[in-house]
């Protein structure tokens, strides 16, 4: 009897571990507390993005440190002159939030180390430049007057500290990769203090600014790469634990390069992929960072802005797959948004304006509902309407709806809520009689009240 007890004690044992190492997991939270805590998330679906730093002088991508393999010395003219008489954070925050956007996130530090905040452990920060701010107290200030969530990115790299170490991304082993140089520049570097140096800023970061709901922590290179920095060289266990501690409630994305951690990481992070990629990450909790051009720091010579059509493309497609976007301004040095971005922003309001039902609190459609052609569906469960985006009008002023036969209560424009008429031929089919003429509206969406 004793050795069936033992035995069928070890036996239990050893399956609690299995089970352990085959959810992976750092925190005791449950599913279900995880799908609450993100559930404004979730609901909002959109964010925006911003890139600022001294880089938005050289105004020619926030990787020009790197892309010009500059020295401190080089790079310090950018520190020497910011000045950015225009910074309003009011009118960024309203500008947000006119494009229906719920959410922020700003660069606190980027992968320059220049800090926006006022930091305790660095001189390089804002408050040292002619801005003698601090600027990101300025904008959680700002955003959360209007209502907005806000969040802090913050750059994992490090180009201007002095305990960090080399790897391939950092500017001064751009000419020569070799090892001799790693050692020569590595020689009196200390990977310990840096990490230090990231928990008291984190720290920081989250105690002086009262509640932050997101944290949006930049990079960590894939496991393979010899000559990048993994988990282990930010600490990035410990570093989770302590952001958990602090800010319970917060959001945290996925580069800490915790992967192997089913909570290692909150949700996912496309970046600037296209929507046709979206599709894939359907199921999974995630976000998908993009830019209105190409560039996240201010670049006045790059002439590759997405269209209007592109940028809802993008958010109603998300929105279709379940996913969240987040979209990038990148402020001039003075402080203010490029006037293409206010444009793209604007023509955002107006399409959010009339359609935002459609996005917030929505997500793909049931399986049961085929996606009619050339368009989107999203879907809300609460209220049962499912929306169907025109991504391209149709010429004929029809559009069969397959199978949708017995599955709607009523039809309208969601911009207008004019009544839109249909008919059956007989089939499961529906067909919706739309006007010939297209509204005036970039992406019509027509809202079906289901049974
Ligand atoms: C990349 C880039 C960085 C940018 C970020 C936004 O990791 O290094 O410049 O901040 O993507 O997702």
């Amino acid at each position: 009897m004793n050795k069936v007890r033992t035995l069928f004690l070890i036996a239990s044992l050893l399956s609690v571990s299995l089970l352990q190492a085959q959810t992976n997991k750092i925190f005791s939270e449950s599913a279900a507390a995880k799908e609450q805590r993100m559930a404004w998330w979730t609901n909002d679906r959109f964010g925006m993005f911003i890139h600022w730093g001294i880089y938005s002088m050289a105004a020619r991508h926030e990787w020009v440190k790197h892309n010009e393999h500059m020295t401190n010395e080089e790079y310090r003219q950018y520190f020497d002159f910011f000045n950015p008489d225009q910074f309003d954070p009011a009118a960024w925050a309203k500008q947000a939030k006119a494009a229906g956007m719920k959410y922020a996130v700003l660069t606190t530090k980027h992968h320059d180390g220049f800090c926006l905040f006022d930091s305790k452990y660095t001189d390089y920060k804002a408050t040292n430049t002619p801005a003698h701010r601090d600027l990101v107290r300025e904008y959680v200030n700002a955003f959360r007057a209007q209502g907005l969530k806000v969040g802090f990115y913050y750059s994992l790299l490090d180009w201007h500290h002095p305990d960090y170490t080399m790897d391939d991304a950092h500017p001064l082993v751009q000419t020569d990769q070799s090892q001799s140089n790693y050692d020569r520049l590595n020689k009196g570097r200390d990977m310990r203090k840096y990490r230090q140096y990231l928990r008291d800023q984190i720290t920081e970061l989250l105690t002086n600014y009262g509640k932050i709901d997101i944290l949006w922590l930049d990079w960590t290179w894939g496991k393979d790469n010899k000559r990048g920095k993994h988990a282990e060289d930010w600490g990035a266990v410990e570093l989770l634990k302590l952001v958990r501690r602090l800010q319970p409630g917060i959001l945290v994305n996925n580069r800490l390069g915790l992967d192997e951690y089913e909570d290692g990481g909150d949700f996912v992070t496309p970046e600037q992929v296209s929507t046709k990629e979206l599709e894939k990450y359907k199921g999974k909790t995630w976000e998908t960072c993009q830019t209105f051009s190409g560039s996240w720091g201010y670049y006045r010579d790059e002439n590759t802005w997405k269209k209007d059509h592109q940028l809802l493309d993008l958010l109603i497609t998300s929105t279709a797959n379940g996913g969240n976007l987040i979209l990038n301004v990148g402020p001039t040095a003075r402080g203010e948004f490029d006037y293409r971005a206010k444009n793209a922003l604007d023509s955002l309001s107006w399409w959010m304006h009339a359609n935002n039902r459609a996005i917030y609190h929505c997500t793909y459609a049931p399986d049961e509902f085929k996606v009619p052609e050339n368009t989107q569906l999203t879907y809300n469960k609460t209220t049962r309407r499912l929306y169907v985006h025109l991504m391209e009008y149709p010429k004929t002023g029809t559009l069969v709806l397959p199978g949708y036969k017995d599955k709607i209560k009523y039809i309208q424009f969601l911009h207008d809520a004019s009544e839109i008429k249909s008919k059956s031929d007989g089939g499961d089919d529906v067909t919706l009689l739309l006007p010939e003429k297209k509204p005036n509206v970039e992406i019509p969406v027509v809202e079906l009240l289901l049974k």
